[in-house]
């Protein structure tokens, strides 16, 4: 609609435009676009190479507890023993959710909201309950959004459910924690390690979409819950933070590995994507892929786990990458962090629908570091637009259309 109620029909919106005479200057999906300089974390598509403040991810993230990849995003240096305590602490105090935000989540969960939709949802209201000076201090909005991002997720996957969420336990660390207030129960300790990796292995990577669409909300001048609410909503989309559920279920899907092809190259002519493989600057194996196998290995064929669906998921990459190969010759498309997110994670009994929001239990941590580093540059961020709709309309009045 236009203003005075007038529908503005598509095919008036297409008439030819002189705009489109010119030489073109946009760069689709900003694609190659270097849009600041960031001291978090360097993306190496070409040599296959993730460093997060320093750190090659495959020395990080097998190792750091997850509060530790906070101070390390935050500070630039890992914490003391005394630092770690504290920011552990802080972390704990911050994760019981205002009233009004889990009344709200109990709404979207009587409402039959989706977890990322909900976790948006109760993310906007993460400032209740703070004072105005509490609000606006960022310092102590990224200490809440940290501490409360999980406990969001878990309360309204319980409440989903029909169960009462369990309210944070401030004695356990912030990974174990999580795990206990989705379950009830506090986890065994390879579960929590395995989880530590994976968020610390996801906690950062240079300008991806939600970290971009935080950072343009900050350089504006708005608040930090804004920004990560922004975050949220670009993280939900299957190219971003969507696509280790659908990779996991066409794993299921498959069944046993002598159906992968069948199933894969029916998908590719179908013209379907293969959910887990592909990204936009890796064009090489991304190294996350291979943190998270060796995670998922550790905890698949440790006691109890299950070796097969394992070695089902390691054929059907093969598979994957062959069949890509064969159709896409001119484009390298190999594994991305999204397959073994998805093996991971329901190593670690987590349902699916709970991998995209424990995807921004971790990259929160991310979010506040860069929503920092913006607000300290102070630059607003406004790329240009080329033109490409008509020119020089005349205006017709609504009864001679
Ligand atoms: N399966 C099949 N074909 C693919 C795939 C895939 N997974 N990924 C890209 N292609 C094809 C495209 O269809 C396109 O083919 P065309 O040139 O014949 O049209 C070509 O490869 C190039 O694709 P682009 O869209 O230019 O690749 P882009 O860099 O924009 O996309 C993306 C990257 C979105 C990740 C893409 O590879 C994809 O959709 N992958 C599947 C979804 C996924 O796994 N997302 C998680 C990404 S990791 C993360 O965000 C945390």
């Amino acid at each position: 609609m236009v203003a005075g109620g007038t529908t503005m029909t598509w095919t008036t919106m297409t008439e030819p435009s002189h705009a489109a005479a010119k030489a073109p200057t946009v760069r689709a999906g900003l694609e190659g676009v270097v849009a600041a300089a960031t001291r978090l974390s360097e993306v190496d598509g070409a040599a296959g190479r993730l460093t997060i403040a320093g750190f090659p991810v495959e020395e990080l993230a097998p190792h750091a507890s997850f509060e530790e990849t906070v101070h390390l995003l935050w500070h630039d240096r890992l914490p003391g023993a005394d630092e770690l305590a504290q920011l552990r602490d802080e972390l704990a105090r911050h994760r019981a959710l205002p009233p009004a935000v889990l009344d709200l989540l109990q709404a979207a969960a009587a409402d039959r909201v989706g977890p990322m939709d909900a976790l948006r949802m109760a993310v906007g209201a993460l400032d209740l309950g703070l004072s105005p000076a509490e609000r606006s201090d960022p310092d102590r909005l990224a200490l809440r959004l940290i501490a409360a991002v999980p406990a969001a997720v878990a309360a309204h996957h319980r409440l989903t459910r029909g169960l009462e969420p369990v309210p944070p336990d401030p004695a356990l660390g912030h990974v174990a924690d999580y795990l206990r207030q989705i379950t009830g129960e506090a986890p065994p300790a390879d579960r929590a390690r395995g989880l530590e990796t994976y968020l610390s292995t996801v906690a950062d990577h240079g300008f991806n979409a939600s970290t971009f669409a935080a950072r343009v909300v900050v350089s504006t001048g708005s608040d930090l819950v804004s920004a990560v609410t922004a975050a949220i909503g670009a993280l939900k989309g299957p190219l971003h933070g969507g696509a280790p559920g659908p990779a996991l279920e066409t794993v299921f899907e498959i069944g046993v590995a002598e159906r992968a092809e069948e199933v894969l190259a029916a998908k590719l002519d179908r013209g379907e994507r293969l959910m887990g493989f592909g990204h936009r600057v890796y064009r090489v194996r991304d190294p996350r892929a291979d943190v998270l196998a060796a995670a998922a290995e550790r905890l698949f064929t440790a006691g109890s786990g299950d070796r097969e669906l394992y070695e089902l998921a390691r054929a059907v990459e093969a598979t994957a990458l062959r069949l890509l190969r064969e159709r896409k010759p001119d484009r390298r498309l190999e594994t991305n962090v999204e397959f073994y997110t998805a093996l991971l994670l329901h190593g670690l009994e987590l349902p699916v629908e709970l991998f995209t929001p424990t995807f921004a239990v971790g990259r929160v941590a991310g979010w506040t570091a860069h929503a920092r580093e913006q607000a300290a540059e102070g630059r607003l961020i406004r790329p240009l637009s080329e033109y490409a709709g008509a020119r020089g309309r005349r205006w017709v009045p609504v009864e001679e259309r």
